[in-house]
């Protein structure tokens, strides 16, 4: 329970409780900028506030942000550094099936701790092959256990031999004999296995893998020295990585709801892909379009909950009560609130529909909760304080152009006139649809076709790493917290009170009558 101090009377008049302060604008739908938080008495230093959300039974990230589905936004690079962070990237599905099982893969197989089914090879096979392996499942690495038929290990081919002046070579005439290769029985680990690994590399400079074995010297795991050092700092640091139960990076992914060539939705198709990304242990799909209170949606999701009865299902958008509970009842567990906030979307202009966002979120809140069921506020989120204000009404927070400028979203840095930029595009651009997200607006991929797109095309300014930018945000929401007094976002949801600002608050609010000579640390604001 937060530390409330009630208001006095006077502040109570102007500060209000969300329940009485949005039914109370009538007719008026609000945004970010259209209202401010009250501070209150607080206890609560911002380094001491805690930011993990519970978004699903099984699904509980350590900071409430996700990286949008969004094509120049998240693939795998995004979605480690999202994880790393506490986060969750959600990979896109603007590309063929078998590429997004194997970004999700990248992410999954991104730092373990024992790697407990690691990548092994065997003495008859050729180094040749071992080179195309790697290329083709893009490993990081090229360092393997060598194992016989029955698992013993036999030897480790060190990343030394795997060349392709040797590729003719067999593995057996260039592996590091067993007698070399350092091991640990499993009965070794005891019940801190980090703990015992790291001590292990400290007492062998030099050596960065550790073979597990059992009894019989049958291959039971591998430690690398790069994991085990970045687990270690991991357990000193306040947000620690997102990870699922067998200590791997967490991940999202976005599916399409496709549909055969009767206009139906395809079952099949669906179903086989969101087996193949629980096969590869992806921790949440999401059914992601344009607008989630439809038949098509719904299907999908029913489907998809029959099928995969314990998935994390995000499924959207909407911006209504009935929305939210249309999808919570065709079994959604989290549930993606905005249509038109986005900084790249036209929805609103082009279709003339749409809910500004905070007005969204609040309505959606109620009948989440009702439910049973999440929010994520998706889209318009320009800066810090949006987030703080969005995390009053909802359990996470999904951007795209705030990260479509960092090093990890895909596509290249571009120079124009000195200055650095990245591509950012609405997934209803006309360029995205023809790349696939054509379904995601309603619309099919036959570019032969006209269609009115909903999204433009853009340039982000380069905005450093995720680490940076997450650094910045995360440092406003705590301080946010601590002006509210609340120690967790239960406290903040709580504790929120709101008042409507002007055009001149708005302008009091923004440094002004000044000449700015050094922007503040924040991400650069969206468009
Ligand atoms: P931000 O403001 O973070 O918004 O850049 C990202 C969110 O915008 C949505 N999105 C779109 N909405 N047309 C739209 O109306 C589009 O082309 C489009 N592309 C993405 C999406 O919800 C995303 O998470």
């Amino acid at each position: 329970m937060a530390n409330l101090q009630p208001l006095s009377d006077l502040d109570a008049q102007f500060y209000q409780p969300a329940d009485a302060f949005f039914p109370a604008q009538g007719s008026t739908a609000l945004t970010y900028d259209d209202v401010t938080l009250a501070t209150l008495y607080s206890e609560i230093l911002p380094r001491d506030t805690h930011l993990e959300t519970q978004l699903a039974p099984a699904l509980r990230l350590n900071i409430p942000i996700l990286s949008a589905d969004m094509d120049t936004v998240t693939e795998s690079r995004m979605a480690i550094a999202m994880a790393l962070n506490g986060g969750l990237g959600v990979i896109h599905y603007n590309m063929p099936e078998r590429q997004q099982l194997s970004e999700v893969s990248r992410v999954k197989n991104h730092v373990h701790g024992l790697i407990q089914d690691p990548i092994k090879v065997s003495p008859e096979q050729q180094i040749g092959d071992i080179l195309r392996v790697i290329e083709e499942r893009r490993f990081a690495f090229s360092t393997f256990p060598v194992v016989d038929a029955s698992g013993r290990l036999v030897g480790l081919l060190s990343s030394h031999v795997v060349k392709p002046r040797y590729a003719r070579r067999k593995i057996a005439e260039a592996l590091t004999p067993r007698a070399q290769v350092h091991t640990l029985r499993q009965e070794e680990l005891g019940d801190d296995p980090i703990a015992r690994a790291d001590r292990f590399f400290t007492d062998h400079p030099g050596i960065h893998k550790l073979l597990v074995v059992d009894a019989e010297d049958h291959l039971r795991g591998l430690f690398t020295m790069s994991d085990i050092e970045r687990i270690t700092q991991e357990r000193e640091a306040q947000f620690r990585p997102a990870r699922d139960a067998r200590f791997h990076l967490m991940c999202g992914a976005a599916v399409s709801a496709t549909r055969n060539a009767f206009g139906e939705l395809d079952r099949d198709r669906i179903l086989a892909h969101v087996g193949d990304l629980v096969g590869r242990g992806v921790d949440l799909v999401a059914v992601s379009t344009a607008h989630g209170f439809s038949r098509g949606v719904g299907d999908a999701v029913r489907m998809i909950r029959q099928a995969f009865p314990e998935l994390p299902i995000l499924a959207g958008n909407v911006t209504s009560a009935a929305g939210v509970e249309y999808l919570a009842h065709c079994g959604a567990n989290v549930v993606k609130v905005g249509q038109g906030p986005g900084s790249i979307c036209t929805t609103r202009i082009v279709a003339g529909v749409g809910i500004p966002q905070l007005t969204a979120l609040y309505v959606g809140s109620r009948a989440a909760t009702a439910t049973g069921v999440t929010i994520v506020a998706d889209g318009g989120i320009a800066k810090s304080g949006d987030m703080v204000k969005a995390l009053t009404l909802s359990q996470a927070v999904m951007c795209g152009g705030i990260f479509a400028g960092c090093l990890e979203a895909p596509g290249e840095v571009i120079e124009i006139d000195g200055k650095l930029y990245k591509h950012y595009r609405g997934m209803g651009s006309l360029a995205a649809m023809r790349a696939g997200a054509a379904a995601r607006y309603g619309h099919t991929r036959d570019t032969s076709r006209k269609v009115a797109a909903e999204g433009v095309e853009a340039l982000k300014e380069s905005s450093g790493s995720v680490d940076d930018v997450l650094t910045q945000l995360i440092g406003g929401i705590q301080s946010g917290m601590g002006y509210l007094g609340a120690a967790n976002l239960g406290e903040l949801r709580e504790a929120a009170r709101y008042i409507r600002v002007t055009e001149a608050g708005r302008r009091e609010a923004a440094p002004h009558d000044i000449v700015e000579i050094r922007a503040s640390g924040g991400p650069p604001r969206n468009g």
